[in-house]
């Protein structure tokens, strides 16, 4: 449940170190462990959560990886991937205590996905350890191992009893609406609904759980958010990095999978939905869902009326010379994945009805931003005749999701002096003060999935009516590869000219800040 006292609470977190909490003890068994999300995410989330406190005494994590490692080589390898967070040198004596204190909690637990002997050494050695009444298992591996390790993990009886164990699954959740079904049937036979956790870090995002409060606690900005009010929104998650020598993961992915149908999909369905009736998990997922169902459907012989793709190019991206795609390792020399997806979306119901909502992400980006538009309708009528009428913009409200996690509204007022005229004035408000870090969305998600705290997680209706929505655009972009090529873009551009066409038409341009 996400209310104004949880993100209080959470927030907290973050500045003080509370006495440690004594708590029911807690497995945690991460598969993929020697990976790049576990050293990214994973890790430096279970660390500041040792620091804050928020770890039981008795809790331990066991990595689960095939390399022939000890555990005090695991150990070398947490430090590190920590070492930015946890100095040798300058840390103080308490520091190190707290570190060491960290380090004891690791088992290493050396295995391959395939091998089932392991899963049942790793049950032995979880029911040995007495205090851990709850165990999660973590899937930070690639989709193509999900089906192995779950089975794996139900033949070795992992699984059971329910509300004991739980498990994590990463994004994306199948790779269209069909093999999404069978992975979460894969998951229903061995586990039962409560015990999954299928992770949008997304949710998990400081400022989209503000967007929960901001919309729901504020009668002001309540009244304004429906087609009365609202031309347009926008949405932009744009990252200025590359694939990272990611190429094996993002080549059979693209845009449209890895960020679209999971990450832009929720954020929209948080900015369209329906006050829930309360802030009981499933209240919160049943109006998102009623969202994602009002989408209108893609029709197949429109699909470029409302979607572009595009793949980059050589550039410059943040004044670094840049390659594109198809010279990044590892990536086919002719392959037609999209690294750019811009879609325009219609809710079909009373409160969204003829509001265009653009979507767009994409890879080596002017900018690494992630930000959310919205247009308000002009006034009724002109009634400054001081100001040429095409000179009065609409009024925005810009909402930063990362880096910056602020809200801005642009408003009209008189510009001083004796005439009658007007300007644009921003009010800003940052949700941070200056001296405050905001938590990275993990820090809270596995908090919350030791806690047992589902209401940030999908449902799996969710991740249904998302590939629903982006199924035809996936078909259509498939048979379109034989005949058509590939849209591309200069790197540290703002994706393929053709983008701007989505929005000409309603006579909207995209705002870039
Ligand atoms: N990376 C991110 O920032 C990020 C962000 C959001 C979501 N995700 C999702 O998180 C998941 C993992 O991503 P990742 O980037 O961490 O992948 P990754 O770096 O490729 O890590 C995969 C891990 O799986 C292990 N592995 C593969 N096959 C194995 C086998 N047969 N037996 C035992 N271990 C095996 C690898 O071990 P070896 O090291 O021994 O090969 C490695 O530890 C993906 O679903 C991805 O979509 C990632």
């Amino acid at each position: 449940m996400v209310t104004p006292s949880r993100i209080a609470r959470r927030n907290n977190i973050a500045r003080t170190r509370k006495k440690i909490i004594e708590k029911q003890p807690c497995s945690l068994v991460i598969f993929g462990a020697t990976g790049h999300l576990t050293a990214t995410k994973l890790l430096p989330a279970l660390f500041h959560l040792e620091n804050a406190g928020r770890l039981a005494k008795n809790m331990t994590i066991t990595a689960f990886a095939r390399r022939e490692w000890s555990l005090a080589q695991w150990q070398q390898h947490v430090s590190e991937a920590l070492k930015d967070l946890v100095n040798e040198k300058t840390s103080t004596p308490q520091q190190k205590k707290l570190f060491a204190q960290f380090l004891n909690r690791f088992r290493y637990h050396q295995g391959s996905f395939d091998d089932l002997s392991a899963y049942q050494r790793l049950a032995n050695d979880i029911h040995c350890e007495s205090a851990c009444v709850h165990t999660v298992f973590y899937l930070a591996i690639k989709p193509t191992v999900f089906a192995t390790v779950i089975k794996n993990l139900a033949l070795a009886k992992l699984n059971q009893p329910c509300g004991v164990s739980r498990i994590v699954v990463e994004k994306p959740f199948g790779e269209d609406l069909k093999s999404a079904r069978m992975l979460n049937k894969l998951l229903h036979q061995s586990f039962q609904e409560e015990q999954i956790y299928r992770i949008d870090h997304f949710l998990g995002k400081e400022m989209v759980q503000n967007l929960f409060v901001f919309r729901f606690a504020n009668t002001m900005i309540e009244s304004l958010w429906n087609r009365n009010y609202i031309d347009h929104v926008q949405i932009t998650v744009a990252e200025s990095m590359g694939i990272e020598n990611r190429a094996d993961y993002y080549d059979q992915t693209g845009a449209l999978r890895d960020m679209v149908q999971n990450h832009l999909i929720q954020l929209l369905a948080v900015i369209a939905m329906e006050p829930p009736a309360s802030w009981d998990a499933d209240a919160l997922r049943d109006e998102k869902v009623k969202v994602l169902r009002s989408i209108r459907a893609i029709p197949k012989n429109a699909v470029n009326q409302f979607a572009v793709r595009g793949q980059y190019a050589t550039g410059r991206v943040e004044g670094n010379k840049s390659i594109g795609y198809l010279q990044e390792k590892d990536v086919p020399k002719d392959s037609t994945t999209e690294t750019f997806a811009a879609i325009k979306f219609y809710i079909d119901n009373w409160r969204w009805s003829g509001v265009p909502f653009y979507l767009r992400t994409g890879k080596k980006l002017a900018k690494q931003t992630s930000f959310i538009a919205i247009c308000f309708k002009q006034p009724p009528q002109q009634l400054f005749h001081e100001t040429p009428l095409e000179s009065i913009c609409p009024n925005w409200m810009m909402l930063s999701i990362q880096p910056e996690k602020s809200m801005n509204i642009e408003i009209h007022a008189k510009q001083p002096g004796l005439g009658m005229e007007t300007h644009v004035i921003k009010m800003d408000a940052n949700f941070l003060n200056n001296n405050e870090h905001g938590l990275d969305a993990y820090h809270t998600l596995l908090l919350d999935v030791i806690e047992a705290d589902r209401s940030l997680f999908i449902r799996f209706d969710e991740v249904e009516m998302a590939w629903q929505v982006i199924d035809p655009i996936l078909r259509h972009w498939k048979i379109k590869n034989a005949s058509n090529p590939m849209p591309t873009y200069r790197s540290g551009s703002w994706g393929p000219k053709e983008t701007n066409q989505l929005l000409v038409n309603n006579n909207h341009t995209w705002r870039n800040e």
